[in-house]
């Protein structure tokens, strides 16, 4: 379907959190999707204001942020302030935008709109299929930050979906089942899924696919999630057609509108959100006719949660102190 009917409400009274905050936050009684109030990310962050942020991600998972005004560096220097940056997969092509940001948009590296047939338009595409960012880095990534400078009219939101709250509703015995199962992730995967097959062996090398966890303890919160996406292809030491298979119902369920939010963009929104236990995709839009420019950042994991194809203990090697920096 083209264009969601679920939208981001907030109830009254909306402050919900019981603590006091160093800003203010809406959010719901299923504590996913968050707008804080009150704080200029253009600055530097005072500490109890990181803190502070870093807590409400930690519940809520998506955090938006509205009206904010970032340049390129302003950008970054908030993003470093919750760690270490990941950097692009350099192509081997121009770029528009510095290595630090992924190129959300339908620009070509001079501004030009990209056709619609082209290897990057083709390549971007991905992002229109539930995923979580980086997944197939063997240390994945922690949070997003996703920058609008120039939305559409119709179309283009994004989507987050919170598979926390889908682990919490999947049945007792498919919970058994699946807890401890590692999944095979690679970039090729996802770009396979969209027709987009012009990798040349360097690529192919620089990227191989790598294991993960398909159901994950959050370090901070110690509460458990689905782990799933597009770059996921199948299941160690399942038969390759009934791991992929599993890996499609697990998406198709995390994925039904009580666990999604979506987001309509205005210039100036920043949505910070937490791939540990979220996904997300774009939504469909008019590409050759409408610009959409949007940055994101995104910051790098504590390290894999896979060693010798096991599932790591995140919340005792990763756990909540280490996240304050
Ligand atoms: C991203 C992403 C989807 C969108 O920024 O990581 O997947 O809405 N964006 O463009
Ligand atoms: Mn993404």
């Amino acid at each position: 379907m083209v264009g969601s009917t679920i939208r981001v409400t907030f109830e009254e009274p909306s402050h919900l959190l019981d603590k006091t905050m160093a800003f203010k936050i809406f959010t719901n009684e299923d504590k996913f999707f968050a707008e804080i109030f009150g704080v200029d990310l253009s600055t530097s962050l005072s500490s109890t204001e990181k803190a502070d942020l870093l807590e409400a991600a930690h519940e809520n998972a998506v955090l938006l942020f509205r009206n904010q005004n970032l340049n390129e560096e302003q950008h970054l220097n908030m993003s470093r302030q919750f760690g270490g940056l990941e950097t692009t997969i350099q192509r081997g092509r121009k770029r528009r935008v510095k290595p630090e940001f992924a190129d959300i948009s339908n620009l070509d590296w001079d501004g030009t709109m990209l056709e619609s047939d082209s290897g990057r338009a083709i390549y971007s595409s991905a992002n229109q299929l539930w995923h979580s960012d980086a997944s197939f880095r063997a240390n994945p990534p922690k949070f997003s930050f996703l920058y609008a400078e120039e939305v559409v009219e119709s179309g283009g939101e994004t989507e987050f979906c919170d598979e926390r709250a889908a682990w919490d509703a999947l049945d007792p015995d498919m919970k058994e089942k699946i807890d401890g199962l590692v999944a095979w992730h690679s970039l090729m995967e996802s770009r396979r899924r969209t027709g987009f097959l012009e990798f040349t062996d360097g690529e192919r090398e620089a990227f191989p696919s790598v294991l993960q966890p398909i159901v994950r303890t959050h370090p901070a919160t110690g509460r458990k999630n689905l782990f799933l996406g597009a770059h996921a292809s199948h299941i160690e030491n399942l038969e390759r057609a009934d791991g992929a298979r599993l890996l499609d119902d697990l998406v198709e369920f995390a994925t039904q509108e009580c666990f999604v939010r979506s987001h309509t963009w205005s210039v100036g929104d920043l949505i910070m959100w937490d791939n540990r236990c979220v996904l997300h995709r774009g939504r469909p839009f008019n590409a050759t006719m409408e610009r959409r420019v949007m940055r994101r950042t995104t910051i790098s994991g504590d390290g894999p949660i896979v060693v010798n194809g096991r599932p790591i203990n995140e919340l005792v090697s990763h756990g909540a102190l280490n996240e304050l920096i």
